[in-house]
């Protein structure tokens, strides 16, 4: 049977490769993961138990429940003093992927250009190629902390570009941007009839007293769509629960297309995000200060070991040291690590062309198991002649 067309530009995604690669190999450790490694608090649990006795098993409004929308202004107003209008800013998604693609299906035309980060997380050019636009990279250099240069942005921009993709902290470099350096980049987007969609699944792992810009707070209201979801916040990627907060007249077309991608998000998770957002944040800031030690951990680990060059991440789980120094590409690398030291990272070039001589490493796994892989990969690498 002949598939469809849109099919070819969407390639299949490398780190289901190297996780069938790893599958069965015994001992491996994975650092290709790219979702919290805890459980819920146990009182959401609770709460979404609680909600499917309760009966919550059916449809919810396509926008999801209206006391969950509540609950999801009650945090944009509390957390940075925005206001949206629960009826009518907030749309409650299948995960911030769904948000992702319906955000896309509803405002790109053919040929329209839509300006992602490089590397960035993979589900935007796809989503772009799905919608039959055309993604153009924005470089995210090493030598710049892997921040977007509003200069590269101003670049791209022609009378095609429909929209930019922003996502801070990133995955997956783990960089954040301060107040000023967004503002640059909100300067462009008051400046031309484009749209920013800014991608915070990320906004609560921050670390060394950074604090977390949300977009909305200085980008034009009219033309910024913010993606969130209590994914990686509440350990609850299983959930399936993200959500857009965007202006009314800019929500209304991503409403259409959210209801006939997905009807509605599941229903007793959304019960549960209720509680998730609402209730104690003690877990949550736990888990961030976990994450915090196992980031210098790993970051340690790897200036430790002769090739790699890290950026220091201040943001996400994620760092994506430069492995140029020991003569392969991130592919090449990867399989070296799985072959040779049984640990699993992802090729950076999955994140974009950017990412050619680069690997993302996740942190997203105990200390234990971080202080092993440094242990494995440093035997294996001191091995390679590494080029100065
Ligand atoms: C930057 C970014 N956005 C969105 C998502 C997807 O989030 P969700 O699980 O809520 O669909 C991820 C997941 O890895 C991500 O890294």
């Amino acid at each position: 049977m002949k598939i469809a067309e849109r099919l070819k530009m969407v390639r299949p995604s490398g780190i289901r490769k190297m996780f069938d690669l790893a599958q069965g190999i015994p001992g491996v450790i994975s650092l290709g993961i790219g979702q919290p490694d805890f459980k819920p608090p146990p009182h959401v649990i609770e709460a979404y138990k609680k909600a499917l006795e309760e009966g919550y098993c059916g449809y919810s409004p396509s926008a999801g429940y209206l006391e969950l929308r509540k609950a999801i202004a009650e945090r944009y107003e509390n957390k940075y003093g925005l206001t949206y209008n629960p009826e009518t800013e907030i749309c409650v998604t299948s995960g911030a992927c769904e948000a992702l693609y319906t955000i896309l299906q509803a405002y790109i035309d053919p040929g329209d250009e839509v300006l992602i980060p490089d590397p960035g997380f993979l589900y935007y050019e796809r989503d772009v190629h799905l919608a039959h636009g055309k993604p153009i990279h924005i470089p995210l250099k090493e030598e710049n902390e892997f921040k977007m240069n509003p200069d590269d942005i101003a670049e791209k921009i022609t009378p095609k570009t429909k929209m930019i993709i922003i996502n801070f902290p990133s995955n997956p470099t783990g960089s954040v941007m301060s107040r000023k350096q967004l503002k640059a980049i909100c300067e462009i987007v008051e400046d031309h009839d484009i749209i920013l969609v800014s991608d915070e699944v990320y906004e609560e792992f921050v670390y060394d007293g950074h604090k977390h810009i949300c977009l909305a707070k200085i980008a034009p209201r009219e033309k910024t769509v913010i993606v969130n979801a209590v994914s990686k916040t509440y350990a609850a990627t299983g959930f399936r629960i993200g959500y857009v907060v965007a202006d009314k007249e800019l929500l209304l077309p991503i409403l259409r297309i959210h209801q006939y991608v997905t009807a509605n998000a599941n229903s007793p998770a959304q019960i549960a995000a209720i509680t998730a957002l609402r209730g104690p944040q003690d877990a949550v800031k736990e888990m961030i200060a976990e994450f915090d030690a196992r980031r210098k951990i790993i970051v340690n680990g790897l200036k430790r070991i002769k090739g790699f060059k890290v950026v220091e991440p201040k943001g996400a789980f994620y760092v994506f040291p430069n492995i140029k120094a020991f003569g392969m590409n991130g592919e090449k690398f990867a399989e070296y690590l799985l072959n040779e030291a049984k640990v699993v990272v992802v090729p950076g070039s999955e994140f974009g062309p950017s990412g050619e001589y680069y690997v993302r490493i996740s942190y997203a796994t105990s200390r234990e198991n971080l202080k092993e892989a440094l242990t494995r990969m440093e035997e294996v690498l001191e091995k390679i002649e590494v080029a100065e």
